[in-house]
């Protein structure tokens, strides 16, 4: 989301009477820019308060202008006001002030513990609604009493969008350069891959990473962006619960799919810089469902990769694992980061399991609410961020989703067929080293009719095993041994795979 934008949001915010504003993020200096900005063009003087500095008119604000911008650090900082750097002294001082004004408390929300912060606070907060003064909150997992609570709303700080971190590369390159000395071999359409690699980064990690790796071999240049994508996805698993495939990393292969791939095949044109004139939206997404084994979590993968996008991929246990905090907020922040790294492929595999079985109030109505914030957001999302979702089991899907208009298609995968399953020996033949045309095709589609991909492959690594234990090239005898020495699916779940095909057969569209 532009700047801009979230300008605009800020300033209806305060103008719309809203006297509590709160931002959780770490990113005080996106932050600054943003208040900065708005207050600006409002012609409203703007404070900061931290524990550490007391109350100091904002510089660089209309009001208080910064005189020397080239100021080494802390030279011309405004000293703070009289003795605020109190939580209860700043909010007394503010209660005082008569002018209109926006406040940006920094990490306030521990204080809120003490009852008279608290009360002092609400009573600043009900002044300011008449005045239209407002409280900006940040700091990282912001609690708020209840009777805070109903006065305040949340503004969700998206994460920085290329103009912005465009800048932020523009400007690290230019001190490397000067400074540092770094070599810069990095020519426009470079600059557009770095920074479409640091998508999704804060402007703080887009930072340390570009000055990373230009300090690292004293050079800048298209090798690092390479390094750049692979510390971003560090940075993405360790920060909750997506995970991420680079376009680069993304080799699969896929047999077979062929209603799936001509529907994507249309499906593309939507990102076309030909439908974006029309006001066309881009495609939201599809979900495969089928039994296990058949390559839907493959086709997940081949769809980023023949897109082109980027890959990521929503950690469902994680999302309720509590230590890595609260499920909803990591909901939401894993779609945000989406966003932010658009055009992107999301995969919600066995969404079942995420946003499922929504009837049971075991997790109290968290998966409930969960679903709901994704049905909305599938619902109004006009950024290119393609969903595909995975369901083995469809009985516990909210009927909800399976509702048109949700998914662009929802489509269903049986077992291969009998030239599926050819595609399918020969990439994985293909894969191991292995010249499919050393193999009697014929005996091997019969002995495998019934079995899925994910069981052939099974059967063509376990024919080379024991080919390297016996000590003789794979042959047809040892695949169809290892074939017939498997109990498929299809006939160890045999009344499943049954009550699957009759819900799924006529409804939803079939993948192959
Ligand atoms: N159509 C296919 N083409 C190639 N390999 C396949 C195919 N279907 C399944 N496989 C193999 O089986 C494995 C498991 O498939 P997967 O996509 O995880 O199945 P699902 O998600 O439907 O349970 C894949 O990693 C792949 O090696
Ligand atoms: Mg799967």
């Amino acid at each position: 989301m532009p700047l801009s934008v979230s300008v605009r949001d800020i300033q209806t915010l305060i103008l719309s009477y809203h006297p509590v504003i709160v931002i959780e993020t770490l990113e005080e200096e996106r932050v600054q820019t943003l208040l900065k900005k708005a207050t600006e063009e409002m012609s409203i003087p703007m404070f900061e308060w931290s524990i550490a500095q007391g109350l100091i008119r904002s510089p660089g604000t209309f009001n208080a202008p910064w005189v020397n911008e080239y100021a080494p650090p802390g030279t011309l900082k405004p000293a703070a006001i009289g003795n605020t750097a109190e939580p209860l002294a700043v909010l007394k001082h503010v209660q005082d002030m008569s002018i209109k004004a926006l406040f940006w408390l920094k990490d306030f929300g521990k204080h809120f513990e003490d009852p008279e912060t608290a009360r002092h606070f609400r009573e600043a907060a009900q002044l300011f609604s008449q005045k239209r003064s407002a409280f900006v909150l940040t700091g990282d997992n912001i609690e708020l009493p209840r009777e805070i609570e109903h006065d305040a709303v949340v503004y969700d700080l998206k994460l920085p969008d290329r103009d912005e971190l465009s800048r932020t590369v523009k400007e690290v390159v230019r001190t490397m350069r000067h400074k540092h000395r770094t070599i810069v071999e990095l020519e426009d359409q470079d600059m557009q891959a770095l920074v479409q690699a640091m998508t999704g980064m804060t402007l703080k990690q887009a930072r340390q990473v570009l000055a990373y790796a230009a300090l690292d071999d004293g050079k800048l240049t298209t090798d690092d962006v390479e390094r750049i994508l692979h510390r971003k996805a560090q940075l993405i698993r360790a920060g909750g619960v997506l995970d991420y495939l680079p376009v680069e990393g993304n080799r699969v292969e896929w047999g077979g799919f062929a209603n799936l791939k001509n529907w994507l095949g249309r499906a593309k044109v939507g990102f076309s810089p030909a439908a974006k004139a029309l006001n066309l939206t881009p495609p939201k997404g599809i979900l495969i469902v089928g039994i296990q084994g058949c390559g839907k979590s493959l086709a997940a993968k081949a769809i980023a990769r023949e897109w082109k996008m980027p890959l990521l991929k929503l950690d469902a246990g994680r999302l309720y694992d509590k230590f890595v905090g609260e499920s909803e907020k990591n909901f939401r922040k894993a779609i945000s980061l989406a966003e932010s790294m658009a055009p992107a492929v999301l995969w919600i595999d066995e969404i079942e399991k995420s946003l499922g079985a929504t009837g049971s109030d075991s997790d109290g109505g968290l998966s409930r609410r969960m679903f709901g914030f994704f049905l909305t957001w599938m619902q109004e999302k006009s950024q290119e961020v393609f969903v595909v979702a995975t369901a083995n089991d469809i009985s516990q899907i909210p009927p909800e989703l399976l509702r048109k208009g949700r998914f662009d298609e929802i489509f269903y995968v049986d077992l291969p067929d009998l030239q599926e399953r050819g595609a399918i020996f020969r990439i994985h033949l293909m894969l191991r080293k292995q010249d499919p045309s050393h193999f009697d095709m014929p005996t091997l589609l019969q002995a495998s009719e019934g079995y899925s991909g994910a069981e052939i492959e099974q059967a063509v690594v376990a024919a080379l095993y024991r080919a390297l234990y016996v000590e003789k090239p794979l042959d047809t005898e040892l695949l169809v041994q290892e074939i017939q020495g498997m109990i498929p699916l299809s006939v160890s779940r045999q009344e499943h795979l049954k009550q699957l095909r009759n819900l799924a057969q006529d409804r939803f569209m079939s993948a192959r």
